[in-house]
């Protein structure tokens, strides 16, 4: 990648690929104190009120600059790494590879948790981990004064539901949920029927005095995947069939259509939503129901093997951080009589940590 000149024109060379840069780009990134605010990097004008035939003047190109004057007289002085940066995806996370995993991961990506770890070196490594396998647990994360909402704010902001800024995992009577309850739960993701779903779940383990209650993490990722080269039919129907998923209580309402699996614009793996008592196909055609409901049958033994899934036990400190476009998760049974047990859980979004492991990649130079 460079940055070339040609009469009074910049070019951006890249694997052999020239184009020119549209004069008016780097018109409206022209930096200094007159035209960008120091603290904030924002702009101190209005790109929209300046006039649209924008031209370079004269240019200078120097092994780290790049000096530009513009037709309407304003000068500036651009460091070339800068300009190179916006052509990369080096900041895009989407460049952090996934790594699919089974029910022979070994290492559960475990973090000590200690008191300033929000600003440490080793939050960028943990976040690290969780964009790579869709989740990482904390250890020793303190359990007292809901703790949870603290270390989720730590890291962005708590995105509250109708459950509240977080809800307390226990067997209750009259529960609106099955999660309130001491009954397995299959592997599931959570809320598919609200626009936007949550994206990250923590949960954090308060008691765990049971002997049963292990918690279950499958890859859907991996699942998906896996589908798509098995049973490509299968994939493609679960791909393009908006399904609704719906919630109902005493005091809301809550639905949503959209696909079983979602792709991204380059018809990549984006979320999977995997809730079997909360979906609702819409009426199509005999033959396409009946294909339909093969695909639902066959991702929903994948997700329901022994292959996929990891299982173990939460001790009290213990808060898992968990991607809920990617993974499922779900708990074995527990004999409530046998003693406590006590998870608190929220939602966060990805911009949180997003935000915080630019921030963390910024701070240390990474
Ligand atoms: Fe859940």
């Amino acid at each position: 990648m460079k940055i070339e000149l040609s009469k009074n024109k910049v070019f951006f060379e890249d694997n052999g690929s020239k184009k020119e840069i549209h004069p008016f780009w780097l018109r409206e990134r022209v930096n200094g104190e007159s035209f960008v605010d120091k603290g904030t990097q924002q702009r101190l004008f209005d790109p929209t009120e300046l006039r649209k035939n924008i031209e370079i003047k004269q240019l200078n190109l120097s092994e780290k600059f790049l000096e530009i004057l513009f037709n309407d007289g304003v000068e500036t002085k651009f460091e070339i790494q800068n300009i190179l940066k916006e052509f990369s995806n080096v900041s895009d996370l989407n460049f952090i590879e996934k790594i699919k995993w089974d029910s022979t991961l070994n290492n559960l990506n475990n973090f000590s948790f200690k008191e300033n770890i929000f600003e440490e070196k080793i939050m960028y490594e943990a976040l690290l981990r969780f964009y790579k396998y869709g989740f990482v647990i904390f250890n020793d994360v303190p359990t007292q004064n809901n703790f949870i909402v603290n270390f989720a704010n730590s890291i962005g902001s708590v995105r509250r539901t109708n459950f509240g800024e977080f809800f307390n995992v226990k067997s209750k009577p009259n529960p609106n949920d099955l999660a309130y309850t001491s009954l397995s739960l299959a592997p599931h993701t959570d809320n598919p029927y609200r626009n936007p779903v949550p994206c990250i779940q923590l949960l954090h383990c308060i008691e765990n005095k049971v002997t049963g209650g292990f918690s279950t993490l499958v890859d859907g990722y991996t699942v998906t995947e896996k589908l798509k080269s098995d049973f490509p039919d299968y994939y493609k129907i679960l791909t393009e069939i908006k399904v609704r998923y719906q919630f109902i209580d005493q005091n809301v309402v809550l639905e949503d259509w959209a696909e079983m699996i979602q792709l991204d614009e380059n018809k990549r793996f984006r979320q999977v939503r995997f809730s079997p008592r909360l979906d609702f196909v819409p009426l199509m055609d005999k033959e396409k129901l009946e294909l339909y409901y093969s695909a639902r049958n066959k991702i929903s033994e994948f997700f329901n093997s022994d292959r996929y899934r990891i299982e173990f036990k939460l001790k009290p400190g213990d808060l898992l951080m968990m991607d809920n476009y990617r993974l499922l998760h779900g708990r074995t049974s527990y004999d409530a009589n046998e003693g406590e047990r006590f998870l608190q859980g929220c939602y966060i979004d990805y911009d949180s940590t997003e935000g915080k492991l630019k921030h963390l990649k910024r701070k240390f130079n990474i």
